[in-house]
């Protein structure tokens, strides 16, 4: 990547500070970072002319670790005449807004299935998938100079200017392509000085990953409407993530800071140029704790607002009691209610064909679901549960109709 920016800068002739060795660090950002706490809320911000920008380019691909830079540099850094955009991507990955339901927005299983890996982000919004085939871009600015409308114009001047690709901006802040393809996602954090916007662009992502990943649970809640979505190299196959980070970087530089004025070679003479960033603790002091808290379980699961899964399974005929005539479809109905991620109550609905063919196991084994995680997890400690209950250590031998309760656990934990 590093090459490939490099050649471009010098066949273009373009006069770029490129830190290809440089590398931006906590310590040479400290100097701009002033007591963050002490500056006032009325303070003046500087002129137009005297911002200057920069491009910075994480060199991690960690979800994890990117999310957490973005965060570092929202809490600690000074961008009153500093304006930055930082672009990045990611190994696959789902991440959620901050107050989304991880079981609800993505198809769990298949995450752990596929090693993709779930995040939960501190900015609200919806959720998106990430891989290698997706460009992310966060744009940080004084809260007074947060402007998601300049920031979307830019990245659609540098697609027209770089590749000819004509992107247009609807009323949900999507960017769009050929009238109806969403080829972006945004969310946005706001403080009392600090404001960033970030959003993806999808490039060439896996788009049959992407579904089967961002596949949705049954609820009886309305289903948001499903976007259908692009790749960019369907417009265009020259665009790549990194021909494409380098076009919006070069168009946010050869930008006026403040409104949308276009300042060519000079302009971009004037800004800090690209940046690598190498986001490791020895450079960020924190950034490995705020990279754990953003791993650990509690935060992804645990942060979850409270949910009830309710599903019902016809109980085969073989496990009804035999030669009675029932007059409804017997149904077994589970409810669940989740609390922070963990299982809280349960309650088994039995139809009466299946209590007269003698299942009475129920009781005892749902209290072993209770505080158990919503995951597999909880699986395990019910099949253990009945077993011991058995003294048998061979899931086989498990009372059938035992098997076909855990089986329909395990779809209630397991499937959408
Ligand atoms: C990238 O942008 C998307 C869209 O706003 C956001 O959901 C996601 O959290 C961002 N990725 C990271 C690693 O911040
Ligand atoms: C998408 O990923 C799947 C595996 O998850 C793979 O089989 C498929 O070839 C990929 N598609 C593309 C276009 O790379
Ligand atoms: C299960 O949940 C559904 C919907 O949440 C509710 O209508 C039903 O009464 C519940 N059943 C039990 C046995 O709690
Ligand atoms: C569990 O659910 C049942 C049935 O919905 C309800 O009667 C009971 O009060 C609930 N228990 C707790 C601790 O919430």
């Amino acid at each position: 990547m590093a090459q490939t920016i490099m050649k471009q800068a010098v066949m273009s002739g373009v006069c770029v500070v490129v830190g290809l060795t440089r590398r931006t660090s906590a310590r040479c950002l400290a100097t701009t970072v002033k007591n963050l706490a002490a500056v006032k809320k009325d303070r003046e911000l500087p002129v137009e002319g005297e911002i200057t920008k920069s491009v910075f380019m994480s060199q991690s691909t960690d979800v994890y670790t990117n999310l957490a830079l973005e965060d570092w540099m929202y809490k600690n850094m000074d961008f009153s005449n500093h304006h930055v955009m930082m672009v990045w991507r990611n190994d696959p990955c789902v991440v959620i807004g901050r107050h989304q339901n991880p079981w609800l927005e993505a198809n769990v299983p298949i995450l752990s299935e596929k090693d993709i890996a779930l995040a939960r982000r501190n900015s609200g919004g919806g959720t998106v998938y990430h891989d290698r085939g997706n460009l992310n871009i966060t744009f940080f600015s004084p809260r007074e100079r947060y402007n998601r409308k300049y920031n979307l114009e830019l990245i659609k001047r540098a697609l027209f200017r770089s590749f000819g690709i004509k992107a247009s901006i609807n009323e949900r802040e999507d960017l769009i392509v050929r009238d109806k393809y969403k080829i972006s996602g945004t969310a946005s954090r706001l403080s009392r000085l600090t404001a960033y916007h970030h959003c993806t662009l999808l490039v060439n992502a896996n788009k049959s990953d992407l579904r089967s990943a961002l596949a949705k649970r049954e609820t009886n809640a309305t289903p948001s409407t499903p976007s259908s979505v692009a790749n960019l190299v369907e417009m265009d196959n020259q665009v790549t993530v990194d021909n494409l980070q380098t076009a919006i970087g070069y168009e946010y530089l050869r930008t006026a800071a403040l409104h949308l004025e276009d300042g060519g070679q000079n302009m971009i003479s004037k800004q800090r140029g690209f940046q690598f960033v190498n986001p490791t603790d020895e450079w960020f002091p924190g950034l490995d704790k705020l990279k754990s808290e953003l791993q650990d379980w509690e935060w992804c699961f645990g942060k979850t607002p409270d949910f009830t899964v309710s599903r019902s399974f016809p109980v085969p005929a073989e496990l009804l009691a035999p030669s009675k005539v029932y007059s409804a479809s017997q149904e077994l109905a589970i409810n669940m209610s989740v609390v922070k991620g963990l299982i809280d109550n349960v309650t088994l609905n039995i139809p009466p064909g299946f209590v007269e063919s003698g299942f009475h196991g129920e009781a005892s084994v749902i209290t072993h679901l209770k505080g158990k995680r919503f995951t597999s997890e909880a699986l395990t400690a019910l099949q253990e549960a009945m077993l011991t209950r058995h003294l048998v250590t061979d899931i086989k031998k498990l009372d059938e109709k035992e098997q076909f309760v855990a089986k329909c656990f395990d779809q209630v934990v397991n499937t959408i």
